[in-house]
């Protein structure tokens, strides 16, 4: 089995005992737009079963992702969350919002910063570190020029994982309408953004986006030889593989913390055969 359904399957004993503690938590953070329960915990398995002793956040929010990642690294003595991002909602609204539940001591293996990631040099973080979890979920060029310039020459040298949240496997959806329905092309998350009553999401292959970064991280995969793995796709074909896996799962973890689909790729360079290539920095920072 692949990354995600591996996960799942192996760590599914723990999902089940944590659940009442994951579900908590998430309606604490009441943000399931950002992330549903099931997300949540396809996340959380995925952290476990890695085994990262450094897990970096790249984009905050609400603070889901943060949130369950400081829950499994509570089952990993050692693991350090650090997370990155420029809104302040987690100071503000989530935190207070967990303390009555977690108490202060829990917030003890995670490190947050409310910083542009352009603006942060993270060789002193990723060097001393063995495996790495990096969350990939704050969006745009500026950040995807930052990540592949500088933070995956560093994540090359370590055992890695990057999980790139907001893709949809759209070979999962046949039914999916194809027509523009009156919109314009996509021109970018911002013009998106800005009108998706008249801009069109984009495909790309087996991509559904919105968010800029996918383009940046198909041409990166295909320069370095490695897939863009969606993990939609490998979970929806392991586990027609392997029923049998399927039905512990379901008989064995609660219904509103499983899904297929999450929505979610994943890459690493330690697939690569090399050579390994980057991009110069198209900014100015760091
Ligand atoms: C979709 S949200 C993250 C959701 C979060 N991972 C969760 O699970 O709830 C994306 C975040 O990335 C942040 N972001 C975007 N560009 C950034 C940058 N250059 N530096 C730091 N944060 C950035 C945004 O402020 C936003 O809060």
């Amino acid at each position: 089995m692949h990354l995600p359904a591996r996960a799942y399957y192996n760590q599914r004993h723990v999902v089940n005992e944590d659940s009442g503690t994951l579900r908590a938590l998430a309606q604490a953070v009441a943000w399931p737009t950002d992330l549903s329960l099931a997300q949540w915990c396809s996340w959380y398995s995925v952290a476990l079963e890695f085994q990262p002793d450094l897990i970096i956040e790249l984009g905050r929010g609400m603070g889901n992702s943060t949130t369950l990642f400081t829950l499994a690294a509570h089952r990993m003595p050692g693991t350090k969350v650090f997370s990155f991002c420029l809104s302040d909602q987690w100071d503000r609204l989530t935190r207070p919002r967990l303390l009555p539940l977690t108490g202060e001591a829990w917030f003890a293996p995670l490190s947050t910063y409310l910083i542009d990631i352009c603006e942060v040099d993270f060789t002193h973080l990723i060097l001393p570190a063995k495996r790495i979890l990096l969350l990939w979920d704050a969006h745009g060029y500026v950040v995807a020029d930052r990540v592949l310039s500088h933070i995956m020459p560093l994540l090359a040298q370590k055992e890695h994982v990057v999980i790139c949240h907001d893709v949809s496997d759209n070979r999962l959806y046949p039914d999916a309408p194809r027509q523009y329905g009156g919109k314009t092309i996509w021109r970018g998350m911002d013009s998106y953004y800005a009108d998706s009553d008249r801009t069109s999401r984009t495909n790309l292959f087996w991509l559904n986006t919105v968010v800029d970064q996918f383009v940046p991280i198909l041409d990166f995969c295909w320069r370095n030889r490695i897939d863009l793995r969606s993990a939609d796709w490998e979970m929806k074909g392991d586990m027609a593989d392997n029923p049998l896996a399927l039905a512990e799962i379901e008989r064995e973890t609660p219904s509103d913390c499983f899904s297929v689909m999450n929505h979610w790729a994943y890459f690493s360079l330690n697939e690569s055969p090399g050579p390994l290539t980057f991009p110069t920095s198209a900014m100015r920072c760091g």
